[in-house]
């Protein structure tokens, strides 16, 4: 059995036993509260257990039980949730991505109308309106907001970049294109990569650079083109960003192309701030940080929310659950530990780490980009898709078949 399927079937497991013990003591409310994720380790469970402590102070009547499921970006996590909605075995609340991957649960009518809630937990305000649009379908709105990430950040290792001679961060591609070659003159990796989500970030930073934010933008509804000079240009450029990377990239997940980073053995990666309170979590501090080269002006962002599944065992649970997400104080709680910011705009910044409060000023004044390989930008299915095209091009390298499989997918997908 494969490592995903072997996930599954454990997971499924778990949920028979879980919903074995929920039987077993049928008629009294249900105390337990499933809590799905991907936050199993690290700055990423360093945050999931900052919620938690906020869920027990507040919700001492219920028992958090956490269902987390490692593996970056939902790898692993998203197969065996899809796989347990299908089956009408929900966990009480799991985190999905505002925007169209939202959308996808919604549409398949696997969330519950939190409208109400909003309005007695004064959540309407305590949003930014362009968050709350994103997270509303039909004027009803279906998940409370964690956080706001970014994705286009590039991380480096200062040591090994100091003894390559960089001392300040590129701010253009063909600027990096030069460091990059610093670098490997030194025989560093330039630039740690891993399988193919996380490619396809390193692609939407380049697409960014090459068209802008706004075009970039429109390459998910459709009004940029795939089929057109600057996307070709950004193919390139990435195909030459790729030969600068570790070869191995197809079999790492974040946290080891991270690893090649913090054991000094590559210059830069290309990742979401979530690194910013891994390292942290790892204790590593010979690190700086800026925005890609190209995108300076830009904030790709993401956000993690949480829903109440239609069918969920214990929904007073989780109500109590969303209602400490959406809070001050666990948007606190959670957010200082995880390298994002609160989704509301009530937070104070000299509560959070020196990288949050400068992402704080950022979020306020720069132009915002929605991210797919972060399900912000579009739906699943496209994501899969370019996720799929993405990892293909790491294995053969043929330029022709990529772009085609980047059109097929917008043709299916875009809107
Ligand atoms: C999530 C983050 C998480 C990252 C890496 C993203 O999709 O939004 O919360 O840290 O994946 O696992």
């Amino acid at each position: 059995m494969r490592g995903s399927g072997r996930i599954l079937a454990a997971v499924l497991g778990l949920a028979t036993v879980v919903a074995a013990t929920a039987c077993a003591a049928e008629g009294d409310a249900p105390r337990d509260v499933e809590v799905f994720t991907w936050w199993a380790e690290g700055g990423e469970k360093a945050g999931l257990d900052g919620l938690v402590a906020q869920f027990q102070a507040n919700c001492g009547q219920y028992t958090f039980v956490n269902g987390a499921i490692a593996g970056g970006a939902g790898a692993n996590a998203k197969q065996v949730l899809a796989a347990r909605l299908a089956q009408s075995e929900p966990p009480d609340t799991f985190q999905a991505h505002a925007g169209l991957e939202l959308t996808d649960y919604m549409n398949a009518g696997q969330l519950e109308d939190l409208s109400a809630e909003y309005a007695e937990w004064g959540l309407t305000s305590a949003f930014p309106k362009g968050l709350i649009d994103n997270l509303t379908v039909n004027g009803r709105i279906y998940s409370v907001p964690a956080n706001i990430h970014r994705a286009n950040m590039l991380w480096g290792n200062t040591k090994v970049l100091a003894s390559a001679g960089i001392t300040s961060n590129a701010t253009t591609l063909d600027g990096f294109f030069a460091d990059l070659e610093k670098l490997k003159a030194k025989g560093a990796t330039p630039l740690a990569l891993g399988r193919a989500w996380t490619q396809l970030m390193l692609f939407e930073a380049v697409l960014i650079s090459d068209l802008g934010a706004d075009a970039f933008t429109g390459l998910w509804d459709g009004t940029t083109r795939w089929d057109s000079a600057g996307v070709d240009k950004a193919i390139a450029d990435y195909q030459k960003l790729l030969t600068y990377t570790n070869k191995d990239r197809d079999t790492f997940d974040w946290t080891d192309a991270e690893k090649l980073l913090v054991d000094g053995k590559a210059g830069y990666q290309l990742m979401g701030d979530w690194e910013a309170a891994d390292l942290d979590a790892k204790k590593f501090t010979d690190y700086s940080y800026s925005v890609f080269p190209g995108n300076t002006g830009v904030y790709q962002w993401l956000a993690d929310s949480f829903v109440l599944p239609v069918g969920a065992r214990n929904p007073e649970g989780t109500k109590c659950w969303l209602k400490t997400v959406g809070s001050a104080e666990g948007q606190q709680a959670f957010n200082t530990r995880k390298g994002s910011i609160p989704a509301r705009t009530d937070a104070v910044a000299s509560d959070y780490p020196a990288y949050q409060q400068a992402a704080i000023a950022d979020w306020k004044t720069l132009k915002q980009a929605p991210s797919c390989a972060h399900g912000a930008a579009c739906s699943q299915g496209y994501q899969a898709a370019l996720d799929a095209a993405i990892g293909q091009f790491s294995a053969d390298g043929n330029v022709a078949a990529f772009k085609a499989a980047l059109i097929t997918a917008a043709g299916r997908f875009a809107k």
